[in-house]
């Protein structure tokens, strides 16, 4: 029987998930599908637990599902419990639903791929934005055993209360002084939306980055953004955000359909072309 899976969203269009798991049934070989499917935020709880009936042995989840998606579970791993969101959904042989939030594990495997030195480095990191995607990503530099976060937010009240939930190796620095507090930075990391196609760029003065530091941006529309164009011009690495969002459906796919897919060049030029990025 063809195993079936979909991403979940409302709105649903815009998802990138059905080229890059497509890609991988396709190149796999597997009698598999992978559907869009766009439900309301009130009807999210009956469709996820009725998963199976409605055709699929598991599903993605995407904006604003993920919070709901984690409460509808039977069983959540850590990261989705720390990070307060599921973005992937399985049924076990019993029926039952168990959630997972494979953000942090996509971000922090593409660092690892992308930039490899990161690790390496002494200095703190400094993570702007305090939204769910700057959640995944504390939760993901802290379980790498990273022991100073400085958190930088427009809402100071919000890196705050994540701070709070984060603990001692997440202090937060004022939105204006962002750029001044990168002197003990090694690691640069956007998670808002600035940059992204239609909002204002990141405005950030990287002069105070050590010469060895690295830039990542969460953004993938425009793959290279105003931050990173800075960065390079600068000479220091830079880490996109396509990486994270393939990365992140690797977990989901293998549970699934049972192979384990890798993230190759060709994948990521295959996702760039709808991108329409070349
Ligand atoms: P996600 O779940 O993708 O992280 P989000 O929860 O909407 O998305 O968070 C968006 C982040 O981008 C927030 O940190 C937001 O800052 P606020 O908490 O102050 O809203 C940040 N952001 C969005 N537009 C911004 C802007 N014009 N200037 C500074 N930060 C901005």
């Amino acid at each position: 029987m063809t195993a079936r899976a979909c991403v979940i969203g409302w709105p649903v269009e815009h998802s990138r998930s059905p080229v890059i798991h497509r890609y991988w049934l396709n190149q796999y070989g597997i009698d598999g599908a992978y559907e869009k499917e766009a439900v309301r935020p009130e009807d999210l709880r009956g469709f996820v637990q009725q998963l199976w009936t409605h055709g699929y042995i598991g599903a993605n989840v995407t904006l604003p599902h993920k919070e709901e998606a984690l409460r509808a579970a039977r069983s959540a791993d850590e990261a989705a419990v720390s990070i307060g969101a599921a973005n992937t959904l399985w049924l076990d042989p019993e029926g039952a639903l168990h959630a997972s939030n494979t953000d942090a594990y996509g971000f922090m495997t593409n660092l690892d791929a992308q930039a490899p030195q990161w690790n390496e480095a002494t200095g703190a990191v400094m993570v702007l934005g305090a939204g769910g995607a700057a959640r995944a990503i504390l939760f993901g530099l802290l379980a790498a055993g990273v022991t100073r976060i400085l958190l930088a937010n427009r809402t100071r009240a919000k890196a705050e209360a994540l701070a709070h939930v984060f603990g001692p190796k997440v202090d937060v620095v004022d939105w204006a002084d962002r750029a001044a507090a990168l002197s003990a930075c090694s690691l640069l990391i956007n998670s808002t939306s600035l940059g992204m196609t239609g909002q204002p760029p990141l405005d950030i003065d990287l002069a105070t980055l050590p010469a060895d530091g690295v830039v990542a941006d969460i953004v993938y529309v425009p793959l290279e953004t105003k931050l990173l164009a800075d960065a390079r011009a600068r000479g220091l690495s830079c880490v996109d955000g396509l990486g994270m969002l393939l990365h992140q459906a690797v977990p989901g796919f293998e549970r699934w359909f049972g192979v384990r897919p890798e993230v190759t060049p060709e994948l990521r030029a295959h996702v760039m072309a709808t991108l329409g990025e070349q």
